[in-house]
C-alpha cells in the first residue's frame, strides 16, 4: 500500500493507493496519476524493453546472429532476480547491454530510470563478470585499494571498506597473498568483494557460483542474502537452479535470446507443479530418451 502526500497551492492531499482517484478532483487526480507513474517507475531498477541485440560476422560474412530477440524483463527495487538459460541463451550479453559495454540493436535498456546508453546510469551499480582477470601479483588488499581508488573514494573511507569486505566475503587471513594463490573459491569472493567496493545499489553477477564447491556455492548464497537484507537489488545469472530457488524472489528464463517465462519462483512452481529444474528443462525443450 502506498501513501502519497500531494501539495495543490493551498490544497494538500493525503491519499491512500487503492481508490484514491474516487475521491479527488480531476486536476488533483491528473497530478496523483503522475507521481505514481513515477513512483512505479523508480521501483524498476532494470528496465529492458524489446531488447535485440545482433552479433554480424566478419566484415564480408553476411551471417547474423540474434543473441537476444525482443527482451522485456524489469527488476524492482530490493528483489534478487535470477537470469536463467542455456548455454547460448544470451544472458551475458544482456548483461553487457545494461554495462554498456555492447550497444542493443532494438529497443532500449534503463537503469535507475537512465538509458544505459548514458554512462551515469552505471553509477551506482557493482559487476561481477562470468570471467575475472585479475592482476593476479596483486594481493586482495591491494586489488580493492586499485578499484577503490578507480572510484576516487577517500584513503580513510576505502581502508573502512576493504576490511569491512574482506570480512564479509571471509578473505581476512589471506588478505596479504597474492591473488594467484587464491584457490578458485576465493578469486570468485574477491571478485565479489571487487563488484561491492563502490557500495552499490544494483550488483549485476554474472553467473557469481560457477565452479563453486557446495560449501564455496553457500557462502555466495549467504553474501547475496545478506546484500539483500541490506536493501541492495541482486541481478544474477546462474545455472544452479536448486540454490536460485532458495534465495530469489523472481526468475526469468530465456532461451534463443527469448523470454520464455517469468515470475515468483513459488508461482511458477505452484502453476507447472514441478521444481524449478524441471520447469527449465521443460522450456527448453528438453525429451528425456528413452531407457537402452
Ligand atoms: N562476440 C560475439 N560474437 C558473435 N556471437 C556471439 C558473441 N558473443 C556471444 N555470441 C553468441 O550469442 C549467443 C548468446 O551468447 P551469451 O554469451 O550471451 O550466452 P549466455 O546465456 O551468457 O551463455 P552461457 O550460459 O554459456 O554463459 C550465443 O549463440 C553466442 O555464441
Ligand atoms: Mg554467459
Amino acid at each position: 500500500m502506498v501513501t502519497v502526500n500531494v501539495s495543490l497551492g493551498d490544497q494538500s492531499i493525503r491519499t491512500v493507493d487503492s481508490g484514491w482517484k474516487m475521491f479527488v478532483s480531476p486536476h488533483a487526480r491528473t497530478i496523483l496519476a503522475r507521481h505514481e507513474r513515477v513512483q512505479n517507475r523508480m521501483e524498476n531498477v532494470v528496465e529492458i524493453k524489446n531488447l535485440c541485440v545482433e552479433y554480424r560476422g566478419r566484415r564480408g560474412a553476411s551471417a547474423v546472429k540474434l543473441a537476444v530477440n525482443n527482451l522485456t524483463l524489469n527488476v524492482r527495487a530490493g528483489e534478487v532476480f535470477g537470469f536463467l538459460g542455456p548455454n547460448g541463451a544470451g544472458k551475458t550479453t544482456t548483461m553487457n547491454v545494461l554495462l554498456g559495454f555492447l550497444n542493443a540493436t532494438g529497443g532500449a535498456a534503463c537503469l535507475f530510470g537512465v538509458n544505459v546508453r548514458e554512462p551515469i546510469a552505471r553509477q551506482r551499480i557493482g559487476y561481477l563478470p562470468e570471467l575475472t582477470y585479475y592482476y593476479k601479483f596483486l594481493t586482495a588488499e591491494e586489488l580493492l585499494r586499485f578499484y577503490a581508488r578507480i572510484f576516487g573514494i577517500p584513503r580513510g573511507e576505502a581502508d573502512r571498506r576493504i576490511d569491512a569486505l574482506l570480512k564479509l566475503v571471509e578473505l581476512e587471513p589471506a588478505r596479504k597473498r597474492p591473488i594467484k594463490t587464491y584457490s578458485k573459491g576465493m578469486q570468485q569472493r574477491v571478485g565479489l568483494a571487487q563488484a561491492l567496493i563502490n557500495n552499490p545499489d544494483l550488483l549485476i553477477l554474472d553467473e557469481p557460483t560457477s565452479g563453486l564447491d557446495p560449501l564455496g556455492r553457500m557462502k555466495v548464497r549467504e553474501i547475496i542474502q545478506r546484500l539483500k537484507n541490506e536493501g541492495k537489488t541482486v541481478f544474477f545469472s546462474s545455472h544452479e537452479l536448486g540454490e536460485v530457488e532458495t534465495v530469489c524472489d523472481r526468475v526469468a528464463i530465456i532461451n534463443q535470446g527469448k523470454l520464455k517465462v517469468e515470475g515468483r519462483v513459488g508461482d511458477l512452481v505452484a502453476q507447472y507443479q514441478c521444481d524449478l529444474e524441471r520447469i527449465f528443462l521443460k522450456i527448453v525443450g528438453y525429451q528425456p530418451q528413452p531407457a537402452l
